[in-house]
């Protein structure tokens, strides 16, 4: 789906004019360091100082309003006191601004959302869009133009930072400079009362000089539009997200596990790489991941090999290669005809590679060159201990040089360095000038995973949602005649026939009011049979005492069905039940939980994971939102760490994925086009061998509070 992106949003980056209202004479205010940056961060534009008591600052001619300006301004940088903000950005809306960044705190960040609101309201309702409130301010390398209070020069360059934190945001810039890496764009977007992430996104997707988006997010406010303008900037160029600030509704009691685990982090993870997006969890993973990102190729396949010249340093980094998902070639034979020329006969050439503590410089340099001759190999990862032999004082020679041919040769080559003083200024230098070296093979390895997760997601082409044939009127009517009811969720024979209308199957169900009609259905169905209280005011049903299971005869239906009513009388005395649901006992197998919801933030979304009353201790679920395809529907599957057991584990056969997938994609398909319900889940899904499918034991649907 195309997005609509602001069609203007180039003007806050490349203004044709600037005004700082605040612009202050003395040297230790905020408003003076807004002017003072502008000006020497070479700004071409017509820029504008505004403050009451005139003059000159910097040695242009201040204006005591904003409306003396004889011209149009396409962006202001708002630096009064909270009280004066709502006249001034009145003012500006009136005059036909386009865009006012107010750095000003002291609004939704210490409870002040009604002024707030009352400004942007008055400033949208006019054309006019801000950036913030509670803001360091907006640096654009195209215009030259830095209108943030940071200390200090900007170094140009070709990574984007949007930041929600102020203070994180300014550490983020001097941590960059230190690093060394150019920036192409900072904004800082604070409280986000209008512009937000997505809309920055919409011009930095095409802007040339950016190559790599880092995010600093703490919390998001519409998902659905996230989600679209994420997806679409990812597959021109990468974006790193740092995501702080677990939400708190999950610890909000849900009626649903997918309600009530759909507010963590965890859900937010699991779309941004749903959307393409590398989800770093430190600053340091972050800059290291853009640096690699901007400044060298993606590599042309998966075999990686690793050159080491310590065996143990060579392990660490094999397990580093498994747990960021990168492949180490292992064909064993064609490693050998390719590294026994360079590798002592008591080294390795089996992956990793261990050209041995005796090597040297020069030794690491055949190595690489070797690897970088041959076409079967596409990354490699340098491991360097120091030694008497290969002293820190011959790094530059065995780490550029290669670097670079391999970088020229569309290879990308990274190195873990271990050693003392000498061997760490080294690697911080070397590091100064991109060359992409760490301390330690974690971060190295993550930095190419990095690389390698952001390849795989553009090789592969976007999918479309499944198409289902359902009958979405009858499921309607099932809604209606529950509204009718006075209901907010389904019984469980209600929320059968949805199951059966979707296509996915339940155990054998009937209805029974008194110990003699549940006894014929027990007998109907055939035992063993499982009983279940009927009551709209009883929810979690094991809870209250609710449920029998394994009845094996009529006098086991007989005790368990008194038990049921006393059980649930006792937890709420002032339950209306209608009676008890009769159902067969399922066969064993692998028991799963599916859910999908219709979320505040995301939007429609969908759940798996393993299933059972500890799902949200043990938290093995994935999410998605959509457009969702099958393939992104195994994928998630994959991710849970459950997943072996649907493999079979100890001789039991493959269990039946695809029954799973037919699963998440019909309740998918309900939640989207059911607008009466919210929330959909079943668990367990007890999913047997594979071509004998899967049945919905537990299934619970909550309606809409919206109708
Ligand atoms: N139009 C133009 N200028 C105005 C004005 C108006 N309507 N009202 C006041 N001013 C001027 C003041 O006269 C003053 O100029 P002066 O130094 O020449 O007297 C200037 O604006 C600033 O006002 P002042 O009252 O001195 O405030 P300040 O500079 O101490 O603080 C803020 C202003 C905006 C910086 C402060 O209120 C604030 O919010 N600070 C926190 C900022 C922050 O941390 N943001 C988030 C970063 S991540």
């Amino acid at each position: 789906m195309p997005i609509a992106h602001d069609n203007n949003i180039h003007f806050l980056f490349e203004p044709r004019s600037i005004a700082v209202i605040g612009a202050s004479q003395e040297p230790g205010k905020i408003g003076h360091a807004v002017l003072a940056n502008i000006r020497a961060g070479g700004y071409k534009g017509e820029i504008y100082p505004v403050n009451p008591s005139g003059g000159q600052i910097e040695n242009l001619p201040v204006y005591k309003s904003i409306l003396d300006v004889p011209s149009e301004i396409d962006v202001v940088s708002i630096v009064v006191p909270a009280k004066f903000v709502f006249d001034v950005v009145k003012q500006c809306a009136d005059k036909g601004v386009k865009y006012g960044i107010i750095i000003t705190s002291g609004f939704s960040e210490i409870g002040n959302a009604e002024e707030e609101h009352r400004i942007t309201s008055y400033a949208n309702d006019r054309g006019m869009r801000i950036v913030g409130p509670n803001v360091f301010g907006i640096y654009s390398a195209t215009a030259n133009l830095n209108a943030t209070f940071i200390n200090g020069r900007i170094p140009p360059g070709r990574l984007a930072m949007i930041t929600q934190s102020g203070a994180l945001g300014l550490t983020m810039v001097g941590q960059a400079s230190v690093e060394n890496i150019g920036l192409s764009a900072v904004v800082s977007v604070g409280n986000k009362s209008d512009v937000d992430e997505a809309d920055l996104m919409g011009y930095l997707i095409t802007h040339a000089d950016t190559q790599v988006i880092l995010l600093y997010i703490e919390g998001i406010r519409d998902g659905r539009k996230f989600i679209n303008v994420l997806k679409e900037t990812t597959r021109a160029k990468p974006v790193i997200i740092i995501k702080s600030g677990r939400s708190q509704r999950g610890a909000i009691a849900a009626a649903s596990h997918t309600g009530s685990l759909a507010g963590s982090d965890e859900v937010f993870g699991d779309i941004a790489r749903q959307c393409g997006a590398l989800r770093a969890v430190s600053t340091k993973d972050a800059f290291y991941w853009s640096k690699l990102l901007a400044d060298n190729p993606l590599p042309a396949g998966e075999n990686t090999v690793i050159i080491t010249n310590g065996g143990g340093a060579g392990v660490m980094a094999t397990d580093a290669c498994e747990k960021y998902g990168i492949s180490l070639y292992n064909d064993v034979e064609h490693l050998r005809q390719v590294f026994s020329p360079v590798v002592p006969t008591f080294g390795s050439t089996k992956n990793p590679v261990d050209i041995t503590g005796q090597a040297s410089a020069g030794d690491y340099t055949k190595a690489f060159s070797a690897a970088l001759r041959d076409d079967q190999i596409h990354a490699a990862i340098g491991i360097y201990c120091e030694s008497a032999l290969f002293t820190a004082e011959t790094l530059q020679e065995a780490v550029d040089r290669n670097y670079y041919q391999f970088k020229n040769a569309g290879k990308p080559l990274v190195f873990t360095l271990f050693g003392g003083e000498k061997t760490s200024n080294y690697e911080r230098e070397a590091r100064r000038r991109s060359i992409p070296v760490t301390d330690d093979v974690y971060e190295t390895v993550s930095s190419l995973g990095a690389m390698y997760a952001y390849k795989h997601y553009i090789d592969e082409l976007p999918e479309n949602d499944v198409a289902v044939n359902m009958d979405v009127p009858a499921i309607d009517s099932i809604i209606h005649h529950v509204i009718s009811d006075g209901r907010s969720f389904l019984f469980a024979h209600d929320a059968q026939k949805v199951m059966d209308i979707a296509g996915i199957r339940t155990p054998k169900t009937l209805k029974a009011s008194s110990i003699q009609t549940a006894m014929k259905c027990a007998r109907e169905i055939g035992y063993p049979v499982a009983m279940k209280i009927i009551s709209k005011d009883i929810l979690h049903k094991s809870d209250a005492g609710g449920i029998a299971l394994n009845l094996e005869n009529d006098n086991e239906v007989i005790d368990a069905y008194g038990a049921i009513i006393r059980n649930c009388r006792a937890a709420v005395p002032t339950a209306s039940i209608e009676g008890v649901s009769v159902s067969e006992m399922v066969a064993t197998g692998i028991e799963m939980i599916v859910g999908a919801r219709r979320d505040n933030i995301f939007g429609p979304i969908v759940m798996v994971g393993l299933g059972g009353i500890y799902v949200e201790v043990m938290k093995d679920i994935t999410f998605r939102s959509y457009p969702l395809g099958r393939r992104e529907i195994m994928k998630m599957i994959k991710e849970i760490h459950s997943y072996p057991l649907l493999l079979g584990v100890r001789g039991e056969k493959i269990h039946d994925i695809d029954a799973v997938i037919d699963t998440i994609v019909k309740v998918g398909f309900v939640i989207l086009n059911c607008a009466g319900i919210s929330d959909i889940e079943i668990n367990p899904l007890v999913v047997y061998g594979q071509g004998d499918g899967s049945k919905a034991v537990d299934v619970r649907i909550i309606l809409s509070k919206e109708r």
